[in-house]
């Protein structure tokens, strides 16, 4: 009986211990820098009153806030400028708080209100943003959601963001996306609390952005031959081919945007990418390259331009670089900044500076001469030549210079900053010379990387597991934190040709990085932050957002065991099971479940595997076929006999 009594005491902590962790969840994501769950819930009454002030900034905020609690709801909702008796009140500090700054927020909830309070507009809009992710997924709906219990937990909440800088870079070059994909991702974004989008206007594949004092950047370069398949291998285009695909964004398309994502709390960071990546410029103005009516300049259309060896050296097979030695292209990339720092309000440009091959500058005449009239002894030091040159036509527009790290090699400018790219060395090294960093390392935060395994993902050259996005950390071993603005994640589009893919591959790696940006380092875990994905991937089913799910696919390594292939199987999350076959069939749970490494039965072709978490199938089926496996171990196997 003892033992009996013994148990049921074990069982009933056991499940009040569970049971009150459940309820502790909160889901914030990211996680804030402090939160208490106290007693009991908030329940929204049917006529919703919000008290908020009356700031035009924070109109679009409220109208959000508006919106949602009444679609899916069904409630009537007024919002009050006058201090009132109303339950759910918004207010600014009269006197500011200096531990949440500018971006922090209070947000007390309990079962008689809503209180939320913040120094400035921005704090309000992320308080609305957790608010919103304590109310249950279905508050996303835009239909009415029946049967709902519209409540919200009772918590303490104060939050504030580790950096000022938490960015996505979007490239809409290579692809180009319309004014409303480019607001749909700005209100995806900064729903994660992210404040800043690096905006890649201009590479190769074409000039986005209408300059009207130079009207052929966009009449000729935006337009490229339309094609399909892997980017990059494509056959060069025909003469006669229709220049089909392309887009640029008006001046009004751009204050538009600009207007967008200042509601949202986002600046806008442009990029105008040279010396470098700049054949779209050269095709509308090709004495702006070194070697004018040399080439019949055409804007890329993911054929070979580049030749990238394997030493990491590169040399450009058309020349798509600005010349350094043409007084003409300092007067182009003036009134270029000219009309790019009047439509975009942020203090910075970016200007580019990366992957500027060098060998057609190597064999400029004009070049060698600069080199001698200006003491220049490198083709890194001819680069920092025209970043310094460029440097000072930014600040004469009143602007301040980021640009990637290679503008650090030969020299770099005065005040410029510095975006950490190719690892975080760049930025270890711009922060030692005391300039401004922001890191943005291949390592973690390359969204354009493919997030499993090849067999399953669109093809590209590298890959990044959400697990390893999720150790981002932006400030680097050793370097004074002052100097680091903040991170960002960057999302190249050669691979990406639509919308649902761009949201297929920034979404959950953004989750990660927003937390990486956002949240004290020491409140980052990586079991706890899976389950606030899987909450965040149920908004996203009804918001109609896609998102990939192969963090639940497992991760193949392949080894050699004596000249035959082993399988070792993994998960980036916990508590999943893997279920295989090596006999072409289509597995699910009643089959084998992986436990140790596996050697394939000598004559299969195929090995299949899915994911359940417990009985629910979460993964992609994916197949591997054993030639894969024995490539991947190296070993060599004659081929199975034909039928
Ligand atoms: C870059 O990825 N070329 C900055």
């Amino acid at each position: 009986m003892k033992k009996y009594i013994l148990m049921l005491g074990s069982f009933l902590i056991v499940f009040f211990a569970v049971g009150q962790q459940v309820d502790n969840q909160l889901n914030l994501l990211p996680e804030p820098v402090k939160s208490i769950r106290t007693k009991g819930y908030f329940k929204i009454n049917k006529n919703i009153s919000i008290e908020a002030p009356n700031v035009i900034s924070l109109q679009p905020t409220l109208q959000f806030l508006k919106q949602r609690l009444s679609i899916p709801t069904g409630y009537k909702v007024s919002i009050n400028n006058q201090a009132s008796l109303a339950s759910i009140k918004l207010l600014l500090n009269k006197q500011a708080d200096p531990l949440i700054g500018k971006e922090g927020y209070h947000l007390s909830v309990t079962p008689s209100n809503v209180i939320l309070r913040a120094n400035e507009a921005a704090g309000l809009f992320y308080g609305v943003q957790s608010l919103m992710q304590l109310l249950p997924a279905a508050i996303e709906d835009n239909k009415l959601a029946s049967n709902m219990a519209w409540e919200i937990p009772c918590v303490e909440i104060t939050d504030y963001p580790r950096f000022g800088w938490r960015g996505l870079m979007f490239d809409v070059s290579r692809h180009f996306f319309t004014k409303q994909e480019v607001k749909d991702f700005i209100d995806q974004m900064a729903r994660y609390k992210f404040n800043l989008l690096h905006w890649h206007l201009t590479d190769d594949e074409g000039w986005r952005i209408e300059i009207k004092s130079l009207p052929a950047l966009t009449t000729k370069g935006s337009k490229r031959v339309d094609k399909t398949g892997y980017f990059g291998t494509f056959w060069p285009p025909l003469p006669d081919e229709p220049l089909n695909y392309g887009g640029f964004y008006t001046q009004e398309d751009i204050k538009e945007v600009v207007q967008y994502a200042k509601e949202h709390f986002v600046d806008i960071l442009p990029e105008i990418d040279v010396p470098g990546h700049s054949l779209a410029a050269i095709v509308a103005y090709p004495e702006l390259s070194g070697t004018p009516g040399s080439e019949n300049y055409r804007v890329r259309s993911g054929e070979k331009i580049m030749d990238w060896r394997t030493n990491g050296t590169f040399s450009a097979l058309v020349n798509n670089t600005l010349s350094p030695s043409n007084e003409k292209v300092y007067t182009f990339l003036d009134k270029v900044f000219t009309e790019v720092a009047a439509l975009f309000p942020f203090e910075y440009i970016h200007v580019g500076g990366d992957e500027c091959a060098k060998n057609f500058w190597e064999k400029n005449d004009d070049v060698k001469l600069l080199m001698k009239k200006e003491g220049l002894n490198s083709m890194n030091e001819v680069q920092a030549y025209f970043e310094k040159r460029v440097g000072k036509i930014i600040s004469s527009k009143g602007k301040k210079l980021i640009g990637w790290d290679e503008i650090l090699e030969g020299g770099l400018a005065d005040n410029a900053a510095v975006m950490s790219w190719r690892g975080e060395k760049g930025g270890i090294e711009a922060a030692k010379l005391k300039h401004e960093v922001v890191m943005s390392p291949t390592t973690f935060a390359y969204l354009d990387f493919m997030q499993g395994d090849e067999i399953i993902e669109p093809k590209v050259y590298a890959s990044l597991r959400l697990n390893k996005t999720y150790e981002f950390e932006p400030v680097p071993a050793g370097v004074d934190p002052k100097y680091i603005k903040g991170g960002q994640a960057n999302i190249w589009t050669e691979q990406i040709t639509n919308t649902r893919h761009l949201q297929y591959m920034t979404w959950p790696r953004s989750f990660a990085i927003a937390e990486s940006v956002w949240s004290p380092k020491e409140k980052k875990n990586w079991n706890n932050f899976v389950q606030r994905v899987e909450q965040q991937f149920k908004r996203f089913d009804i918001r109609e957002i896609n998102y990939a799910r192969s963090m639940y696919d497992p991760i193949f390594t392949c080894t050699n065991n004596n000249g035959e292939p082993l399988i070792s199987l993994s998960s980036e999350v916990e508590g999943l099971d893997i279920y295989y076959s090596f006999d072409n069939s289509f597995p699910d749970r009643f089959y084998p479940k992986y436990s140790n490494p596996l050697t394939p039965p000598k004559d299969a072709v195929l090995f299949r595997t899915i994911v359940y978490k417990g009985n629910q199938p979460i993964g992609r089926m994916i197949t591997l076929p054993i030639v894969e496996i024995n490539k991947r171990t190296g070993i060599k196997k004659p081929a199975q006999p034909e039928e």
